[in-house]
């Protein structure tokens, strides 16, 4: 089995991890495993081709090239672009949705229009291309109020408004160019109180499987303080996510959806990610959708799920791109066997303006607690071999324990093993699940 995971950025490596560990527990381990980019993790366990994610002619020749049997997409950029077409037009098995099915994290008006019809719970809102419009809907909305560029903005494109001034303002800078193409169109809509929660469902476009939910931490400062960011962590399992929370997701968010999705001619096959607010009355309402696995609550959720071999994780994403998936009738969720948290190391300046090239001190593995695992991320070799931060997010580090206080201690230790100049990270990573835990 010849398996290509394209990215390479923690989650990548996770998944590579994730792979890699569940064929190691098969008895029929015949697993041979690339990733295009990949990363100088993903290289322990992978061959890397020196391809890049968003080049999507020279992946399909990749993937003719080294015969791969499945090919797992992890960022949204490609997905966007058609790669999944592109390989089921050969013939060639993909996890991940197609550029139509896609449009679900690449078109948030569309994403809207479809949760519309489809009655999902979600925050009031109305798209515009121009400004006129926009100033009147603002005037007639309460203060705080969001604004979003339709399009993929990297983590960029939600600003919470305090005033209906700074909302006016931002869909100006969006309309006018400030995200590109992506904020030509833009959304805004009700300011949603709650908590929040990551759920991500495999599916084949009629069933479905969630993994356990997670919650991220987008904000860059400790205390939910600061920019936002593509996220400085994640942990699960998350304890407001109760089996009647998770039931309601099934049926009040994703069933609805995939059939909406479906009837319209695009089904949407690969994992199906909501981000939601858990408002004060225990509703579900969907903030965003993202047509793949979360960054970093992947490298957080893959550790924590048992070792898969046969029925796995790994066989499930296998299964799914092979058109061959049987899940459980009766089983919605799979469980986490663990506790885990992913501490996130960022180059300074992160977000806006990341250092690169700075030297990497990791300590061997031998001096990292049994419990952890260090993703790379944006991190690279140079010409003599030397680690070097590559900008942006630069590790996910997961700890992991029977509770979550006990994986945020031992992520957080491998945390501060860790050294780069400028490293940027939060060490209150999991706070609301360590404050739960404590009143408990
Ligand atoms: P999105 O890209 O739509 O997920 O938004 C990024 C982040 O902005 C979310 O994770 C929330 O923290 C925040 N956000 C987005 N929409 C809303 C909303 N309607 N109400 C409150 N916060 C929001
Ligand atoms: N962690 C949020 C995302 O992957 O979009």
């Amino acid at each position: 089995m010849r398996v290509l995971v394209v990215g390479g950025g923690g989650r990548e490596h996770a998944l590579c991890w994730a792979v890699h560990r569940d064929a190691a527990a098969s008895t029929s381990n015949d697993l041979t495993l690339f990733a295009a980019p990949g990363n100088p993790g993903t290289a322990a366990l992978a061959t890397n081709l020196p391809v890049s994610a968003t080049a999507i002619d020279d992946l399909v020749t990749a993937v003719q090239q080294h015969n791969i049997d499945v090919t797992i997409v992890g960022p949204e950029a490609p997905l966007a672009a058609g790669l999944t077409d592109r390989l089921r037009e050969q013939g060639r098995a993909v996890f991940g949705p197609t550029a139509a099915a896609a449009r679900l994290e690449s078109s948030k008006a569309y994403a809207k229009e479809v949760m519309r019809r489809a009655g999902v719970p979600t925050a009031a809102s109305a798209t515009f291309v121009g400004m006129g419009p926009a100033l009147e809907y603002i005037g007639n909305h309460a203060e705080p109020l969001v604004v979003k560029a339709s399009g993929l903005a990297a983590g960029k494109g939600a600003v919470v408004c305090k005033t209906r001034i700074d909302a006016a303002m931002t869909v100006r800078a969006m309309l006018d160019g400030s995200l590109g193409e992506a904020g030509k169109e833009v959304l805004v809509e009700e300011f949603l109180e709650g908590e929040e929660l990551s759920v991500l469902a495999l599916t084949d476009g009629e069933r479905l499987l969630m993994l356990p939910p997670a919650q991220d931490h987008k904000r860059l400062g400790e205390g939910d303080t600061g920019p936002n960011t593509g996220g400085m962590g994640a942990y699960c399992p998350v304890g407001i996510a109760s089996d009647a929370l998770l039931e309601r997701v099934r049926a009040e968010v994703f069933e609805p959806v995939l059939r909406e999705v479906a009837a319209q001619g695009t089904p949407y096959e690969g994992v199906l990610y909501a981000g939601l607010m858990i408002l004060p009355d225990g509703t579900p309402s969907v903030l965003e959708f993202n047509a793949r696995f979360g960054d970093p609550e992947t490298q957080a959720l893959l550790p924590a799920l048992p070792t898969g071999a046969r029925g796995g994780f790994t066989e499930h994403l296998l299964a799914i791109a092979e058109r061959r998936w049987n899940p459980p009738a009766h089983v919605h969720v799979l469980d986490a066997e663990r506790a885990a948290v992913t501490t996130v190391l960022a180059a300074r300046g992160y977000p806006e303006n990341p250092e690169k090239g700075v030297a990497i001190r990791l300590p061997a593995p031998g001096e990292l607690d049994e419990d952890v695992i260090v993703f790379h991320a944006g991190t690279f070799r140079d010409p003599d071999g030397r680690l070097r931060t590559a900008g942006g997010r630069v590790f996910s580090v997961t700890g992991l324990g029977a509770t979550v206080p006990l994986a945020a201690r031992a992520s957080r230790q491998a945390a501060e093993q860790i050294t780069f100049e400028g490293k940027t990270w939060r060490r209150d990573v999991a706070w609301r699940e360590i404050r739960r835990a404590g009143a408990a």
